[in-house]
């Protein structure tokens, strides 16, 4: 009975929503982890297209449980908005979702103070999804957020709501904010969503590690990618979560000896929204021919994403520290119309070649891609079924980035479908989804 971790390997958007689709129907639980509404996860089910932000990828089969973990922040708001979509699309929400009483909950006044940080004439923008993500896990960090328990127990919330808000109110007006924040208004619009909220909180930790024990599978969803890794990604150009394997179980009260297999979700080329470094970026011609393929706009802000050429050593650093048994390689059919392919194979620092990532900003920024050409195959791969049926080059080219990046691939996806995968036969992801 595996129980597993599907996170992505690169910057985010790297499919993880219809990959954890494809393969819930084999769990009973589906646990997200970290991040919040910040998320954009596109699932295509037949003609039908559902964007999941905060409810796990697996609340679309029916009859799996999906869980909100204590490592997520919840603006109460957004998650209500999400549950009358989904609602409104047939989907059972009520009864299938559960939501982490340890979870933080985001306020107004987060988002006030995010787009504070970000629009400092001069500082340097993350490039954030302004929703208040980051000013959240800063409460939480910093032993002044409100969890979704207190957020249910009124009085409690009512104190807990006025200390935090009379130092919100005191910083912003430092920054010249003088409008204030309206108290009354937001306890009582917190009252309603706390009311929707409350028959689905519970001690998801307690419901995990015992659905676990009575011998139910639970796939662990993970949201942003490890290169936005508060830890392991491109500091300060991240997400303020765990979004590494390891966050899945400081995220969700599962411990690591209760985890079976990771498994890690990459483009077969790469994007990034937002600022920061990016060796192997496409500018011009070539990195808008990938955007318009591959229909490279984020799915939570419509911002064009900066799209790219694969890194190696990037998987190979991203599967270092997720310790990956297989990979699953999205979007193929992408590159169906490219003559020749570059692969971003070492990093060039100083004049100095190096396969390894560097930890300083000066550092990154000055990183040069080294790149290797492939050929490309020309020919549609969108739809295909049986790596057998991949053309050549497109087969050299999955090789290549197996061999390359020392993981196994044992996943292709060729189009948005759930019908549109290649599973490699005899492959260790094959075992632990079986
Ligand atoms: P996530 O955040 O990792 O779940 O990824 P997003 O949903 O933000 O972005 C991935 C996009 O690519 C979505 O629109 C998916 O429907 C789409 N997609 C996923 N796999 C494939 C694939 O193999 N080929 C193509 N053409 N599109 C895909
Ligand atoms: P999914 O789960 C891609 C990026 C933002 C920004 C940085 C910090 O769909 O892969 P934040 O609002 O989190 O403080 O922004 O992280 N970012 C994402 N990029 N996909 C995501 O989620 C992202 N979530 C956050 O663009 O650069
Ligand atoms: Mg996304």
């Amino acid at each position: 009975m595996s129980n597993v971790i599907v996170l992505g390997a690169q910057w985010g958007d790297e499919g993880k929503g219809k990959i954890v689709d494809l393969f819930s129907d084999r769990f009973d639980i589906v646990a997200r982890y970290q991040g919040g509404h910040n998320a954009g996860h596109t699932v295509q089910v037949g003609d039908k297209k559902f964007i999941l932000k905060l409810i796990p990828s697996g609340i679309l089969r029916p009859g799996v449980r999906a869980v909100i973990g204590n490592g997520v922040v919840v603006d109460p708001a957004a998650l209500v908005e999400e549950m009358d979509m989904l609602e409104k699309m047939g989907i059972d929400v009520k009864s299938q979702l559960s939501i982490s009483n340890r979870a933080h909950v985001i306020f107004p006044f987060h988002r006030v103070l995010e787009n504070i940080s970000e629009n400092r004439k001069d500082r340097e923008a993350i490039g954030t999804t302004s929703r208040g993500i980051g000013p959240c896990y800063e409460d939480k960090v910093g032993r002044r957020g409100i969890r979704i328990a207190e957020l249910l127990d009124e009085p409690t919330f009512r104190t807990l709501y006025r200390y935090i808000a009379e130092d919100k109110q005191t910083l912003a007006r430092a920054f010249g904010i003088e409008s204030e924040i309206d108290f009354a208004g937001i306890c009582q619009q917190y009252r309603m969503l706390a009311d929707r909220l409350r028959p689905m909180v519970c001690d998801t930790a307690r419901l995990l590690n015992d659905a676990i024990s009575a011998g139910k599978r639970v796939l662990f969803e993970g949201a942003q990618g490890t290169m936005l890794d508060i830890d392991h990604g491109t500091y300060p150009f991240v997400t303020s979560s765990s979004a590494a394997a390891g966050g899945a179980c400081t995220g969700t009260g599962v411990p690591p000896t209760r985890i079976d297999g990771i498994v890690g979700v990459s483009k077969a080329y790469i994007t990034r929204v937002g600022g920061g470094p990016f060796p192997s970026e496409a500018h011009g011609a070539a990195g808008d021919a990938i955007r318009r393929a591959g229909n490279e706009f984020g799915s939570v802000t419509g911002r064009p994403r900066r799209c790219g050429w694969f890194d190696v050593p990037l998987l190979r650093y991203t599967a270092t520290v997720n310790g990956f048994d297989s990979l699953i390689i999205t979007k193929l059919d992408v590159l169906d119309e490219l003559s020749d392919i570059p692969v971003c194979v070492r990093y060039k620092i100083g004049g100095v070649e190096t396969d390894e990532m560097p930890a300083t900003r000066a550092a990154m920024e000055s990183m040069e891609a080294v790149y290797e050409t492939l050929p490309g195959w020309r020919k549609p791969t969108k739809g295909t079924t049986r790596y057998e049926d991949l053309p050549d080059e497109a087969k050299r080219y999955v090789d290549f980035l197996e061999s390359r990046s020392q993981v196994e691939v044992g996943c292709v996806s060729t189009g948005p479908e759930r019908s549109q995968t290649i599973v490699r036969a005899g492959s260790k992801l094959e075992k632990l989804f079986s």
